[in-house]
Formats: C-alpha cells, structure tokens, sequence
C-alpha cells in the first residue's frame, strides 16, 4: 500500500459522522448524490484506490473483483452480511473483505420482535384502516388477530442475532426452539431456555412462529422451499429480517394468499428494491424497507467498525473483522 493516506472508495452515503472521520483519516471519495453505481463505475471510482467500501445494495461479484485495479487491497463492507461479495474471487485476488458484525445485532433482534408483534396483531393492516377512513369503531369480533404468548417460536440460525431474538421473546412468554448448523453450548441453552433441533423439517412441523436470522450462503440458499413451506402448519407466521434468497418469496406468497401458512412479517426480499407483487396484495403480511439496522447508533457504529477494519489493515494490523471463506 502507497505512502500517504489510503484511498478509500465509499459507494453510498454513509452517517455525517462516519463521513467526517474518514475525510480526517483517509483520502475519501465519498458517493454524495448517494446514487447506485453501476459495476463500472465502481471499477474507475477505484482507479488509485486502496479501499473499496461497498454495501449490500452493490453486487461486488467475481467479475468486478476480476476488474479491480490491483491497488485494491481490502474491501471493508458497510454491514454484517457478505452474500453480495464473492469472497472466493477476493481471496483468488488476495484481497481482504471484512464486515460489522455485532453492532447491529440489538437492533435487528428488535426489529425482529417488531415483526413478530406486527404480523399477527395486525398492526399494519389497522393502521392502514383508519387512514383509509373506513373505521367505523370497536367490536366484539373486529380485526382479531393471534396472541404470541404461550406459542412456539423457531429460530433458524443461533448466532448473535438469533440469541437476541431469542432473550426478547422470553418476555413475550413465548417458548424458544432453534435451528443452527452448530448446537450451542448447554449453558447458552439453559441460559436462553431454548430446545435444539437437529432436524429443521422437525422443526418447521412444530412450530407456530419461525424466524430466520442465519446468514444467506449457498447452503441457505431458499432453504425455505416450497416443500419446507409446506411443513408449516396453517396457523404458523414466518418472519425474516436476514435475508430474502432464504426463502423462496413466490412460493411462500402463494401458500400466504391461499392460507396456508398464517401471514409474514418481512424486512428483506429476494431481488431488493423490488418486491414479489403478490405480496403486495396481500393483508396478512407486514412489509417493511430492509430496516433491520436502521438506527442512528446502528449505523454509526457500523461507521465505526469499517473505519477500525481500515486502519489496522493499513496500519498493518490484522483487521478485527476479517471475513474468511467458508
Ligand atoms: C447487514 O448489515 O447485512 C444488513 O442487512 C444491512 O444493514
């Protein structure tokens, strides 16, 4: 890496305060327009670069990586999950991808909790009601939704984010089930009161709330199906707030329109922005705009953790967040 300050390539805009240091620390070509770049524009935005600072929003796949200018040392993401980065082809360039894990885990945990209340309640179907004008006041047997206390709640991936859903939905008095590719140890367990399941289709079959929060990797890829789906029972909600190339969306809009499975609360969706229409028309399913870490603390400490990755990489130091191909 050249003598100097880095340069560090930013593709969207990012916190003021983030901004501001990285102008103090780096050589930043920030993004203020906060406009989507394209492959090439990313490539000649490196032209001299040290650093490229991508989001998920950019698909920095093995073709863009190919195209880098070798200046290119790292690519330190503004985020935990690096599904939209060809780890295989950075490590082929020798180039070190690191993310932010655990500040936003709080955060996404909460918005997690927000689904799981928001769906079943009909929260937002209600809402959409009284805007509309069309309310005509309380009754016995109006807009009665599912009570979540008492009910089976499945986890799907048993990391940070997971453990946190799963420490707040013992205050909603729900019972906590989990799936990972690893059991936990017996006193995180204990501690989480939370029963493992080896067998996820086992699983899905008992549950009445399922919520992932594993990463998206080939593995994970529509590891909900049409076929898992089908395992739900009928009164069963399914919130996700990792990823949507878990689930296979169309398939599970369809079993949603036709009641086979009770309603979803959605932060993320296969092909973001865009949204499988038949979600769209549908009452029991709470849609919200990939919020999971939308908080100002959130935000700035993911900032935070991607100006650390840059300065101990430059500085020669093993960044703290290193991403590893697995
Ligand atoms: C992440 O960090 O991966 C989130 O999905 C974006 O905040």
């Amino acid at each position: 890496m050249a003598k100097g300050k880095p340069v560090v390539v930013v593709t969207r805009q990012l916190p003021r305060e983030v901004e501001t240091r990285m102008m103090e620390l780096f050589e930043a070509r920030l993004n203020a327009p906060d406009n989507r770049m394209s492959a090439q524009q990313i490539i000649d935005a490196c032209d001299g670069a040290d650093v490229l600072v991508p989001t998920v929003t950019d698909r920095i796949d093995a073709d863009l990586i190919n195209n880098l200018p070798d200046s290119v040392e790292l690519i330190a993401n503004f985020g935990v999950g690096v599904n939209h980065i060809d780890l295989e082809a950075a490590t082929a360039q020798k180039i070190v991808v690191t993310n932010t894990p655990g500040v936003l885990t709080d955060d996404t945990a909460d918005m997690t909790a927000c689904l799981l209340l928001a769906a079943p309640r009909r929260l937002v179907e209600g809402e959409r009601l009284i805007r509309s004008g069309k309310w005509d006041g309380w009754a016995p047997t109006f807009m009665i939704g599912h009570r979540i206390s008492g009910k089976r709640l499945g986890i799907i991936g048993m990391g940070r984010i997971g453990q946190a859903v799963a420490r707040r939905v013992k205050g909603f008095g729900m019972t906590v089930h989990y799936h990972n590719r690893r059991r936990l140890h017996e006193e995180v367990e204990r501690d989480l009161e939370a029963t493992y399941w080896e067998d996820l289709d086992q699983m899905l079959a008992h549950m009445d709330f399922i919520s992932i929060n594993c990463p998206h990797t080939k593995e994970t890829h529509h590891l909900l199906n049409a076929n898992r789906l089908a395992l739900l029972k009928p009164h069963a909600f399914v919130v996700n707030t990792a990823r949507g190339e878990i689930i296979d969306e169309a398939a599970m809009a369809q079993m949603l329109a036709n009641g086979e499975i009770a309603g979803a609360g959605l932060d993320v969706y296969e092909r973001e922005p865009e949204i499988e229409p038949a979600l769209l028309d549908l009452d029991n399913v709470v849609l919200a705009p990939h919020l999971g870490s939308a908080t100002h603390e959130g935000r700035i400490a993911m900032g935070e953790k991607v100006i650390v990755n840059i300065k101990s990489f430059v500085d020669d130091h093993r960044p703290p967040d290193r991403v590893y191909e697995v």
